[in-house]
């Protein structure tokens, strides 16, 4: 299992994150999404989502929380976005 994450910069993943999954083969490989943002909807793991299903990659879960923007979400990821994070690897652990 690979757990791939970023924050959402302008509605997307990090650039850098984007290129790894593009210059890598994850063909068959299982992955796991986690990304933090203002809003807390989830866009960047849709957009890695997106682009891994092209390479063929399992998409086997996601888990995406606030993070602070500006003045916004201060404090989060807070400890209970963190638990629930922990709980999303372990249960992928598992399987
Ligand atoms: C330059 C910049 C652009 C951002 N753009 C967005 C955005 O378009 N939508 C959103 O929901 N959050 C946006 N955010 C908030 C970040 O996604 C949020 O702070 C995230 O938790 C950052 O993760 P990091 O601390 O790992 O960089 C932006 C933050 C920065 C610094």
């Amino acid at each position: 299992m690979v757990y791939l994450g970023s924050g959402c910069y302008g509605g997307k993943p990090a650039k850098i994150m984007m290129k790894f999954i593009k210059d890598n083969n994850f063909k068959s490989r299982n992955v796991a999404l986690f990304g933090t943002s203002g809003s807390g909807e989830g866009f960047e793991c849709r957009k890695m989502e997106n682009l891994l299903i092209t390479k063929d990659a399992s998409i086997k879960g996601k888990f995406f929380c606030k993070g602070k923007f500006l003045f916004a979400n201060r404090g989060r990821p807070n400890d209970e976005d963190i638990n629930d994070a922990k709980e999303f690897a372990q249960k992928l652990k598992q399987n």
